[in-house]
């Protein structure tokens, strides 16, 4: 047994998707579940958000290797964040190292981002074609974000592994994806975001059966390798408001607002749809969030998810009201989300 994977994921930058998986990671921990958050964008802010200056130092200038007393040399293993526990496989000497997780209160961990993850990109081009001539190493490498997700999971004894990603399709997207058994759009009101809608539906479709093609290929290959299943199965989308352009009349988002159900229904579920459903009818609209306005910098300046926003870190009158309201709707997303995915407590 797997433990799911649910990716936020859009190739438009900026709709929101890491703020997503802070809040959601900290709900679900107040729900009971354990959670493991995984950072898979080079860009790493979710892991900036979630550790302190220190820790990140510690993690990623550190002159020595956890556990040695040896100095590192430049270039050597950092087994501390995604990079570090896929060097080893990325060099040829091994395979994936276990990763070492960032615990943060007492049931979510992180598995750590780093810059240089993107030096995987063109390894993971390369082995793409390779699993169709039953190259085990190619296997290897493609399934490694997803083997070092379940590894971590198993050993934080976590529930569910939420995955945060950078916005493109690249290679490293491809694997991370492919990691995926639900995938959750966020989307701004905005026309680049119904693009990206357009192109998202017939991009996973690809992947999934560029991988269900490889799959056959790795079963006759019997090399007992544990593989993802890539399901990739759209949960639904998240309409963030915040990506509102305010020097715009509302007139203009709320048209783009509208399009949102047809656009998802066609290019994503390939259904057809009445052209008159509006997202606030719509089942595959899991939510919209609003925009929080000075609570956000308030937040990240306290290193809080903003729904744990206390009157002594300046969330004060009507922000006491707003930090309520985010509460209550973080916990229905976070308990939807779950239930689309199939997943209860035990
Ligand atoms: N509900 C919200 N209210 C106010 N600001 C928000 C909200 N959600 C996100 N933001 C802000 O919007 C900006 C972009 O959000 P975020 O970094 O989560 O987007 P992203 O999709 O992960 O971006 P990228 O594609 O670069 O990874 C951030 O400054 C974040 O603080
Ligand atoms: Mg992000």
């Amino acid at each position: 047994m797997s433990i799911p994977v649910i990716a936020f994921f859009n190739n438009k930058g900026g709709v929101g998707k890491t703020s997503l998986v802070y809040h959601l990671a900290w709900m679900m921990a107040d729900l009971g579940w354990r959670v493991l958050a995984a950072d898979l964008d080079p860009q790493s802010n979710l892991t900036a958000a979630l550790l302190d200056e220190e820790r990140l130092e510690d993690l990623l200038l550190e002159p020595y290797v956890a556990g040695s007393t040896a100095p590192r040399q430049p270039n050597t293993v950092r087994p501390t964040t995604i990079y570090g526990a896929i060097l080893p496989l990325k060099r040829g000497i091994g395979d994936i190292m276990e990763p070492v997780l960032e615990k943060l209160g007492d049931r979510l961990a992180l598995i750590p981002g780093d810059l240089t993850l993107s030096e995987f990109e063109d390894d993971l081009s390369q082995v793409w074609p390779k699993c169709l001539d039953q190259d085990e190493r190619a296997f290897r490498v493609i399934s490694a974000f997803w083997r070092v997700l379940q590894q971590g999971a198993e050993r934080h004894e976590a529930q569910v592994i939420l995955m945060d990603l950078g916005p493109n399709l690249g290679a490293v997207n491809r694997a991370a994806l492919i990691a995926a058994d639900h995938i959750v759009v966020p989307l701004g009101a905005d026309i680049f975001s119904l693009q990206g809608l357009r192109n998202l539906g017939p991009t996973l479709r690809h992947f999934r059966k560029g991988w269900r093609d490889r799959l056959v290929k790795a079963e006759s290959l019997g090399s007992g390798l544990r593989l993802p299943s890539g399901n990739m199965h759209s949960l639904g989308y998240i309409v963030m408001q915040h990506s509102v352009r305010q020097d715009r009349p509302v007139k203009a988002h709320d048209k783009w607002i509208r399009r949102i159900p047809q656009t998802y229904y066609e290019f994503v579920l390939q259904e057809s749809v009445a052209d008159n459903l509006t997202v606030a009818e719509d089942p595959h609209c899991l939510a919209t969030i609003k925009h929080f306005r000075s609570l956000m910098p308030m937040a990240q300046e306290v290193r809080k998810p903003v729904f744990h926003l206390k009157p002594a870190d300046g969330a004060l009158g009507s922000h006491i009201y707003a930090v309520r309201d985010a509460y209550v709707e973080f916990k229905q997303l976070a308990e939807k989300i779950l239930a689309k995915a199939g997943l209860v407590l035990p």
